[in-house]
């Protein structure tokens, strides 16, 4: 199996390539393509890659490639991690929308709109040169925002791109492990779009636990979401919510901390990377080393600044055992290459599962993995209150994808006022203005 990672020169991609290391079975992934804009990066990645394949005889070759039609080429599995404009780009959309007073993050309100306007023409490009050099390939998209990113690739794709998310599964195995079950054996029962759903049963051997950690106020207690959300409003919403839901149901505080915080995720994360590529350039420096020092740190750091306003602190050493994304990728990649049916929850066209959005729309779902892709299972409806956010931020998405397409700035001045986190017309005006100026990907939506 040959993988292509376009995006080949980011900081998670040894995560990637150390899960596939540890697979020697039959139809694993021989070799990996690493695609990316910037040679140093890719250079100094590799490095790391190297590394780790020391003494390990099944390694995948690693080729690195700065020509994307020669990377696209043959593939069977193209991972696609870019980000367009970089941490940079990232930290300015946090910026401009605490300028405004509203919510700065990364896939969140604003922050996600300005990111998925400048993102979705790129991923449509690359979607279209699969489509073209690649057609049997299946795409994982990591790439933020995920689900709206998916949809835009799954329109010249189709159910050939799956996009993927850490962040289900860490909640699943969290609540499996509180409640006391075996994570591998647990139906989860969550359903909505990519960082904004919800947990609304866990049945093991056909038994619903959820209601027993909902009405323990110390189990509740005793997790990240538990203490982010806190138990009084889990148990009023009879549903434990995707952590990323703290924006919504905490938006004046998350607001707040943004403002008050020394610098936002993406300027703290900008600089530890610059760092972190800088001293890569020379070839004294241990490269699997200074990478792991790297990563630990971040992950210390994940997402510190709001949880600590919930009282939640930073993530505990067993909430980061979940498996992150690259054992996600990875689980995706061996059901569909091996044709070993399995479930996952996974970024997909909704067919008629949530009867309130159209056949198109990319949800995040229990899906049913094998040769032939994912394919979402039946789920319960939602309840009204989630039906309101996820028709609003759907419209959202809707609205990015036809500004996307059409570079229309009507339609993204829509894209910012539409959303629930964005108060007034004429702050979703200024936002637009704002990000024009910073971003020069925006630039087809310039006045
Ligand atoms: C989780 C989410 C990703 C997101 C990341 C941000 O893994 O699922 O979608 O990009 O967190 O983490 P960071 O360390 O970049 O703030
Ligand atoms: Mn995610």
């Amino acid at each position: 199996m040959k993988l292509t990672i376009l995006g080949g020169g980011g900081f998670r991609v040894p995560l990637v390539y150390g899960a596939l290391l540890g697979d020697h079975a039959e139809g694993r992934v021989s070799r990996v393509t690493l695609y990316d804009t910037d040679a140093d990066r890719l250079t100094a990645v590799a490095r790391v890659l190297a590394e780790q394949a020391e003494g390990i005889d099944d390694a995948p070759a690693v080729v690195v490639a700065t020509d994307l039609d020669e990377a696209l080429r043959g593939a069977d599995f193209v991972f696609s991690a870019i980000r367009v404009g970089g941490l940079e780009g990232r930290a300015a959309d946090e910026r401009v929308a605490l300028g405004e007073g509203v919510l700065g993050q990364e896939t969140v309100g604003a922050g996600g709109i300005a990111y998925g306007l400048r993102t979705v023409p790129v991923a449509t490009e690359l979607a279209r040169r699969v489509a073209r050099l690649a057609p049997g390939a299946w795409v994982i998209n990591f790439t933020n925002p995920a689900g709206l990113v998916t949809e835009a690739m799954s329109r010249h794709l189709g159910d050939r791109v799956i996009g993927i998310c850490d962040s289900p599964v860490g909640l699943g195995r969290r609540i499996a492990r509180v409640l006391g079950a075996d994570p591998d054996r647990a139906w989860i029962d969550y359903v909505g779009l990519n960082h904004l759903g919800w947990v609304r049963g866990l049945h093991v051997a056909g038994r619903d636990e959820l209601p027993r950690l909902l009405a323990d106020p110390e189990l509740l207690g005793s997790f990240e979401e538990g203490r982010l959300f806190g138990p009084e409003w889990l148990r009023s919403l009879g549903a434990i919510p995707n952590e990323y839901l703290h924006y919504y149901y905490f938006n004046r505080e998350a607001v707040r901390a943004g403002q008050d915080a020394q610098q936002t995720r993406g300027a703290f994360l900008r600089e530890q990377q610059e760092g972190f590529y800088a001293r890569m350039k020379d070839p004294e420096t241990p490269p699997f080393a200074t990478w792991d020092r790297t990563r630990a740190e971040r992950e210390a750091t994940y997402m510190a600044e709001n949880r600590d306003v919930a009282g939640a602190g930073e993530r505990e050493e067993s909430d980061l055992e979940s498996g992150g994304y690259e054992q996600v990728a990875l689980a995706l990649m061996r059901a569909v290459a091996r044709n070993e049916r399995t479930s996952l929850i996974l970024n997909v066209r909704n067919r008629g599962t949530l009867s309130v959005l159209d056949a198109d729309a990319v949800i995040e779902v229990p899906c049913l993995v094998d040769a032939g892709g994912a394919r979402p299972v039946a789920v319960d409806p939602l309840p009204y209150h989630a039906v309101g956010l996820v028709t609003a931020v759907k419209a959202v998405e809707r609205a990015v994808l036809e500004a996307a397409e059409s570079g229309s700035r009507e339609a993204a001045v829509r894209a910012f006022a539409l959303h629930p986190l964005v108060d007034s017309v004429s702050v979703a005006r200024r936002l637009l203005d704002g990000y024009t100026q910073v971003h020069p990907g925006l630039a087809y939506l310039a006045p």
